[in-house]
């Protein structure tokens, strides 16, 4: 939706309390909430590499996470505490959360930041038809622009003198800049979870935007990526639109999956019961009597993860391989993300549309060839990862991918990766995985095909090693690194 361009995102100032010397600012916080019918609130909890990696520094620790409200369950949170969440929802961390109004914040999430930025850091573009920048994405950006002026208050207001702030992804790339003029005392770093673009496709942006993206984010002490790669690439951007990177240090912090929590949270009840469910569907080969092999994936229903062509893949491999029907099923769980953009819906009919066409082609009475789910549930990825004897994941572009570093630790009988060279992840774990060109149908069959087909003793060798390549870096000390390192400076 397309407004006019508000002069401030019009957040009510929260109650006074301490300063934070250690402050996060994202788009999405730790915490979310839903109003039930009789109007009372219920809160959730979310996971990831942030939730994690900040809880390395204790929460008795002087720290504070500055998010947005999501939607309306958010929003009423924000009214009722004026922005600073009861510790009991967020797990003891302090929280303020940001009531942006709801038009001006879909403008900058949906509109800036993941139809272009998303779509720009992917190569997502069908370049033909777009993108195209008129008066009307000048509007969005104009929303874009209070709704990260809007964090660099909250957090110049929250800030103690020369504390550390790290600010998060392509949602807040104006944050640095705008907070380093409010309050140059404080140390400033920025952390982008996306890959970043090639210069050429970089330049599809505005000019002036591009520009004043890359300023923004150079208002930052340091600039840290995921992997080398992006790094490189936006040193590349700045030096070919801005002459370089000035002073800003550019640092590269992997991220790696937790290992105990993962291996503890998969060993849970919960998971052992849709292990059994999951077993059932994934059944025994009628001719032979084995258990069925698996091929997993886990993803949101994303554009970037590539979901249709794993499947066509697979496809492919049914048909150039009949000796694997009825003794392979593809368990693949889509899980809902970014349901008010028309091109998402779209795509998850489509992913429903090639499951549906490969079941009715290839299934029997006895066999699902894909077992497909959409409804997110953590425990019951935790089951599939358990099951696992190759895991699948392809992305277009991804700036670690986190699954792939997850399910080789969890798989029960170490599993094979087919992995996309395109994923941040294939820099630490290339050498063990079965890389593949996402783009590339008939080799991404292939692989599939000899994953399926290693010998079990490479596989266990090759699982061990993945492992311990995507727990090398934990998020705990991923967070660490990068307080160091700004401290230092
Ligand atoms: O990769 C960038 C990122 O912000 C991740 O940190 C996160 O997994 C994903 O995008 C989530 O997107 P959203 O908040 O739009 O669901």
């Amino acid at each position: 939706m397309v407004t006019e361009p508000p002069s401030r995102a019009q957040v009510p100032p929260a109650p006074a309390v301490s300063r934070a010397q250690v402050l996060v600012a994202s788009n999405r916080g730790p915490v979310s909430y839903t109003v039930r019918d009789d109007g009372t609130l219920t809160s959730k909890r979310g996971g990831g590499g942030l939730v994690s990696g900040l809880s390395a520094i204790g929460s008795g620790a002087d720290a504070v996470w500055v998010c947005a409200a999501l939607g309306d369950g958010d929003r009423e949170a924000v009214r009722r505490t004026g922005g600073r969440l009861d510790p009991a929802d967020t797990g003891g961390q302090r929280v303020r959360m940001l009531g942006i109004a709801p038009e001006v914040y879909s403008d900058a999430y949906n509109g800036v930041a993941n139809s272009t930025l998303w779509f720009v850091h992917h190569l997502l573009y069908q370049t033909p038809l777009e993108p195209s920048f008129g008066p009307e994405f000048r509007l969005q950006w104009a929303s874009y622009e209070a709704y990260n002026r809007a964090f660099a208050e909250a957090l110049a207001d929250e800030a103690a003198e020369g504390a550390a702030v790290l600010v998060q992804d392509y949602h807040l790339a104006l944050v640095p800049g705008m907070l380093r003029a409010l309050r140059p005392d404080l140390r400033i770093g920025h952390f982008s979870h996306t890959p970043w673009a090639p210069v050429d496709y970089y330049r599809l942006l505005p000019d002036d935007i591009g520009r004043q993206l890359l300023r923004g984010i150079l208002g930052a002490d340091r600039a840290a990526f995921l992997t080398r790669r992006w790094a490189d690439a936006f040193t590349a951007c700045c030096t070919e639109l801005l002459g370089g990177t000035g002073n800003t240090r550019i640092g590269v912090h992997g991220l790696g999956s937790d290992a105990d929590f993962l291996r503890e949270r998969a060993h849970r009840a919960d998971v052992d019961e849709r292990i059994v469910t999951l077993r059932e569907q994934i059944g025994r080969s009628t001719s032979t009597g084995e258990v069925r092999k698996t091929i997993v994936r886990v993803d949101r229903t994303e554009l970037s993860k590539n979901i249709v062509r794993g499947l066509l893949s697979y496809r492919r491999l049914l048909a150039d391989h009949p000796e694997w029907h009825d003794r392979v099923v593809h368990v693949a769980f889509a899980y809902p993300s970014r349901q008010d953009l028309e091109v998402y819906r779209d795509y998850t009919a489509e992913v429903r549309r090639v499951t549906d066409a490969i079941n009715d082609e290839f299934g029997t009475e006895d066999w699902s060839p894909v077992v497909m789910h959409v409804q997110d549930d953590f425990a019951r990825s935790l089951a599939a990862y358990r099951l696992a004897d190759v895991a699948l994941v392809n992305p277009i572009r991804d700036g670690m991918n986190l699954v792939a570093k997850e399910i080789p630790v969890v798989s029960e009988r170490g599993c094979a990766l087919v992995l996309s060279r395109e994923a941040g992840a294939y820099e630490e774990m290339g050498e063990d995985a079965l890389g593949v060109n996402p783009y590339d149908i008939s080799a991404t069959a292939k692989a599939l095909h000899e994953a399926l087909s290693m010998p079990l003793d490479e596989r266990t060798e090759r699982a061990k090693r993945l492992a311990a390549a995507a727990t090398a870096l934990p998020p705990q000390q991923w967070f660490l690194d990068q307080l160091t390192a700004l401290r230092a400076l």
